[in-house]
């Protein structure tokens, strides 16, 4: 079947169950679940884990004005079309297979940053088609390969929500599966997985490790000097807010306010003065060090230019004020 381009950018996203937002780096809640039907990046699986799925292909450029096809091909799509991708927070991002009717791969940290398609925050200005979000956060778990693909691939029946998580219907073989997949907020990079085989109820808890690390698009940002305003523009469009206030309120990480100039103590047990380096190996490489009474692993690694970054610095600086004026 011809697979036309224009026709998928109308279907690429559906929000289902949430009010559409704009915001490039949507995030959902343990109890409350952001569940996304869109295309979904690969981060690496090996080409006998979608084995019943059908790459794309490339296909002839068409003018929808003329209504006719034009010289040319349009590139074929690298993404996973059939994938339910859940977000619980920074606690657990996973995606399911509709197809193979399975989990693909689990990470932590953020979730897909839709950047290109859905543009800013605010607004929405959409930069480029590029529909396919990133991960953003520490992938943990993928899918292995199949053994052997069945000649019959398993049937998805849908899913339905239960206290706010959705449970995935399945049937292969005749027999009918049901499966919910639940963060497990005790335990770093794992999750909780409750099988339902007819009458049977398994549950496992899988955790993994580090497998990649993933940080979603590069904002396109253009101020002309690294100062405090230049520093909040970073910071919102980076996404920061998702977890940290300027206020000191906690969220999914620590303040940011007062930070600055004092001591941080550290999971570890040591402690730390809050120093520029301290701050800037907080952003590039989050799991360096870890602050006391949070999570590793719920912040992801940031790749930002390096006047970003000094402006970043600068904005975080400023909500010291005792500790920048002297
Ligand atoms: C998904 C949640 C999340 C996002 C988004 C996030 N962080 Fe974090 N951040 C955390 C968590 C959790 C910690 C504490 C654990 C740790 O030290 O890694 C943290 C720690 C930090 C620290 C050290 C704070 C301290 O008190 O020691 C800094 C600085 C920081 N983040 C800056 C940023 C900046 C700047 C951004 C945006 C570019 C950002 N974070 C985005 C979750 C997040």
């Amino acid at each position: 079947m011809m697979f036309r381009l224009f026709w998928v950018i109308g279907l690429a996203t559906t929000l289902l169950g949430q009010p559409l937002s704009y915001d490039p780096n949507p995030m959902g809640s343990i109890k409350q679940p952001l569940i996304l039907r869109t295309y979904l990046p690969d981060p690496g699986l090996e080409p006998a884990v979608l084995a019943h799925h059908h790459r794309a292909s490339k296909s002839p450029k068409y003018s929808p004005r003329e209504g006719n096809d034009l010289p040319g091909e349009y590139e074929m799509i690298q993404t996973i079309p059939a994938g339910i991708a859940v977000n619980h927070g920074p606690a657990l991002s996973y995606v399911f297979d509709t197809t193979e009717c399975r989990l693909l791969y689990a990470w932590q940290g953020g979730f897909l940053d839709m950047f290109p398609y859905w543009g800013e925050q605010d607004g929405g200005r959409r930069r480029s088609f590029d529909y396919v979000p990133r991960l953003v956060g520490n992938l943990f778990h993928l899918a292995e390969p199949l053994e052997r693909t069945s000649p019959q691939p398993p049937r998805f029946l849908g899913y339905d929500i239960r206290e706010g998580v959705p449970t995935f219907h399945y049937q292969k073989n005749k027999i009918s599966y049901q499966l919910r997949i639940e963060p497990d907020d005790s335990r770093p990079l794992s999750f909780q997985q409750i099988l339902t085989t007819g009458d049977q109820v398994e549950v496992s808890i899988v955790t993994g490790e580090i497998l990649s690390q993933h940080s979603g698009f590069e904002r396109e940002l253009k101020f002309k000097e690294a100062n405090v305003d230049a520093g909040e523009q970073v910071f919102l469009a980076y996404g920061c807010i998702a977890c940290h206030s300027t206020d000191g309120s906690r969220g999914h990480g620590p303040t940011l306010a007062e930070l600055y100039g004092n001591t941080r103590q550290l999971a570890n047990g040591e402690s730390v003065l809050v120093d520029e380096s301290y701050l800037r190996e907080s952003i590039l490489t989050p799991n360096a060090k870890t602050a006391a009474g949070f999570p590793p692993n719920y912040m992801p690694p940031y790749q930002m230019k390096e006047k970003e970054l000094q402006a970043l610095l600068l904005f975080i600086q400023s909500l010291s004020p005792a500790a920048t004026s002297e």
